[in-house]
């Protein structure tokens, strides 16, 4: 077979895919042929612009190292990773809905005991956050493990700022009690623009977007038995609730960050100044 023009070539690429031994690689590379060849019939690139193409791409790879994932910021900011978490995870009773991982998570985190303070010694608002887990019937899990993680008062996680942390801060493992209750203490989190200094940072400006994320904490929750739970909680009230960079947020996730007069704070510890209180019951999908 020769001689394909702009439409014929779309099932000659497809035809060629039948020796594929692996059925789901040809059905994957099949729907992609398909939707690639529509997308460019589509814009009718010139042949500058599809070099351009080309070379956001490799602009893209060549960002990539063992901390910096350009492609999945890429694949966060068109939507894809909320589609994939949409098709994957839908909505259940009592069960607490899902969003992005984000760069910032590190695996194997300190492990803490209730009530730590996990701020690494950062200046910012007092914040004590608790939290129960639990099944979708509403009973406490025992044992399970809550990694949390987030940013400090001006949008930065520790990663992004060793030499003012000296190590790993506002992170921890937490396991839950008997009543499937956590609790720690850490510094009100804000705001913040994603890594925007690469390839993704570029194509948000040319497509007038801007780079930032609603405040929020991360938490990754396990337990034998159950589902494990990647999502984060929003503070209620934050102007980028509505046009996250990433299409993170469900109403389900957005709680108010509660402002507490100095005193007798949730875990009985008495506070000399006014401090934040934030609580949040997660559900975990049986596995
Ligand atoms: C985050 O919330 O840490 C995040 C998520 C997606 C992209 C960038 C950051
Ligand atoms: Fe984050």
């Amino acid at each position: 077979m020769r001689n394909f023009d702009e439409i014929t070539i779309t099932d000659a690429v497809i035809d060629r895919l039948s020796g594929a031994s692996d059925r789901r690689a040809a059905e994957v590379s099949a729907a992609l042929v398909r939707h690639l060849h529509a997308f460019v019939r589509e814009v009718r690139p010139t042949i500058e612009e599809w070099e351009r193409g080309i070379a956001f791409l490799t602009d893209t790879g060549k960002m990539c190292t063992n901390t910096r994932q350009e492609f999945v910021l890429l694949s966060d900011t068109l939507g894809v990773s909320m589609l994939v978490d949409a098709i994957n995870h839908g909505a259940a009773q009592g069960v607490t809905e899902s969003t992005v991982l984000g760069p910032f998570y590190v695996e194997g985190p300190p492990e803490k005991g209730s009530g730590e303070n996990i701020s690494g010694g950062l200046v910012g608002d007092p914040l004590i956050v608790t939290g129960t887990v639990n099944a979708p019937d509403g009973t406490p899990i025992r044992g399970a493990v809550v990694d949390v993680w987030h940013s400090d008062g001006d949008g930065y996680y520790d990663v992004q700022q060793f030499e003012e942390t000296g190590g790993l801060a506002m992170r921890a493992r937490f396991s839950t009690d008997g009543d499937g209750k956590f609790s720690f203490w850490s510094i009100r989190p804000a705001a913040y623009p994603i890594p925007h200094d690469g390839p993704v940072g570029a194509m948000l400006e040319k497509q007038g977007r801007h780079p930032w994320r609603p405040a929020h904490i991360h938490f990754m929750i396990s337990a034998p038995g159950y589902r494990k739970l990647v999502t984060h909680v929003f503070a209620e009230g934050d102007k980028y609730l509505d046009t996250d960079v990433v299409f993170g947020v469900k109403d389900s996730l957005v709680r108010e960050f509660i402002e507490m007069p100095a005193g007798q704070a949730p875990d009985g510890l008495i506070q000399n100044s006014p401090f934040f209180h934030l609580h949040y019951d997660f559900g975990l999908h049986l596995s």
